[in-house]
């Protein structure tokens, strides 16, 4: 039996529990091993549910507990996450982590933590939810020189400009309900100022180029500015407005930027409403590739957190690279910002 421990037991904590019960068998088959909830850290208590006696308020009783050998971090943003995922690599656990500000702003250091400690560090639900994209870039997309990803890579403000455009609803009345769905940062400003798409596309571009990319030297504009004006003249001129995020890798230099833009029916993101995310990806041989699915929200993100519980289970005793390695381009590139 492996035992495991949820860090943070809000909608992507409580949609990881709930997929390892109602996929227990598959999950089983796939590892040859029970997968089994020991501890659930929150500041809160559970009366009623099933975690209820799981749950722990204080970090060291899963650091100090050899028996847990796996974490699933799903609390967002930084502190406490980064001090306890960087404990938990160091105590020699497996960590799978939803949180892209992590990621982004530590991922380097960790990714080298869960190598020297023969472990493995994944974050497959960090960037588009619960669509397959970390894993394609490094693996299925080796052999290409990625030249530009571009992409929707936030649920909220897509479903916010989607239910201000085609529904006439205030921005506001639509962040709430973006909030009330789940789809939300417990702080909604990373999500309407463009700084959670900024963070994702840093990822991928490290993923992309095996460079680490400081996401704080992207442009980042967020959609707070967008009025009903905007939607009148997109309207007018057959376009719709959408948050891009957006990196173009080009002799040994990287131009990445956030930001909102009005694109035609005949972009293949055109169509990318609600709170589903769209990310294209050209690569030098491949030409373009579209994935497309659901960007935010409980089941689609706790899906690709448990896909990395299945991964960690199955290499329990090997480190698999799986991040940047300054390992897939040629030329370091230089990282600069446009727009
Ligand atoms: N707040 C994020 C979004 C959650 O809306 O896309 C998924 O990363």
């Amino acid at each position: 039996m492996i035992h495991v421990a949820v860090m943070g037991y809000g909608t992507i904590g409580s949609g990881v529990v709930e997929i390892l019960e109602k996929n227990r068998e598959t999950i089983t088959k796939r590892t040859g091993d029970t997968v089994n909830v020991k501890y659930v850290l929150d500041l809160r208590e559970f009366p009623g549910t099933p975690v209820e006696n799981k749950i722990v308020h204080d970090f060291s009783v899963i650091e100090n507990d050899p028996e847990v050998t796996m974490v699933i971090e799903t609390m967002g943003g930084l502190n406490p996450a980064y001090p306890f995922v960087k404990a938990c690599l160091e105590a020699g656990k497996h960590v799978a982590t939803s949180n892209k500000a992590l990621v982004a702003a530590h991922g380097t250091e960790l990714l080298r933590i869960a190598g020297e400690k023969n472990v493995n560090f994944f974050f497959e639900a960090s960037v588009g939810g619960g669509i397959p994209i970390i894993r394609p870039l490094y693996t299925s997309l080796a052999g290409e020189e990625i030249e530009e990803i571009t992409g929707i890579l936030n649920g909220t403000t897509n479903y916010i400009l989607t239910k201000m455009d085609k529904e006439g609803e205030t921005f506001e009345s639509a962040l709430k309900e973006a909030q009330d769905l789940g789809y939300a940062e417990r702080n909604p400003e990373a999500d309407v100022e463009g700084h959670d798409t900024c963070r994702k596309i840093a990822i991928l571009t490290a993923m992309a180029t095996g460079h680490e990319v400081d996401y704080e030297d992207i442009h980042t504009e967020g959609i707070t500015s967008i009025s009903d004006v905007d939607f009148k003249y997109a309207e007018k001129m057959g376009t719709s407005v959408k948050l891009f995020g957006s990196s173009r890798i080009k002799a040994g230099e990287i131009h990445a930027w956030v930001a909102p833009v009005m694109i035609g029916k005949d972009h293949p993101l055109y169509s990318v409403s609600d709170v589903f995310n769209g990310i294209l990806v050209k690569g030098n041989m491949l030409g373009t590739s579209m994935f497309y699915g659901s960007g935010a929200g409980m089941l689609p993100t706790a899906s690709a957190v448990i896909a990395d519980i299945i991964e960690a289970v199955q290499n329990r005793n090997r480190h698999v690279e799986m991040g940047w390695d300054d390992s897939r381009l040629a030329i370091a590139p230089t990282q600069t910002s446009s727009c």
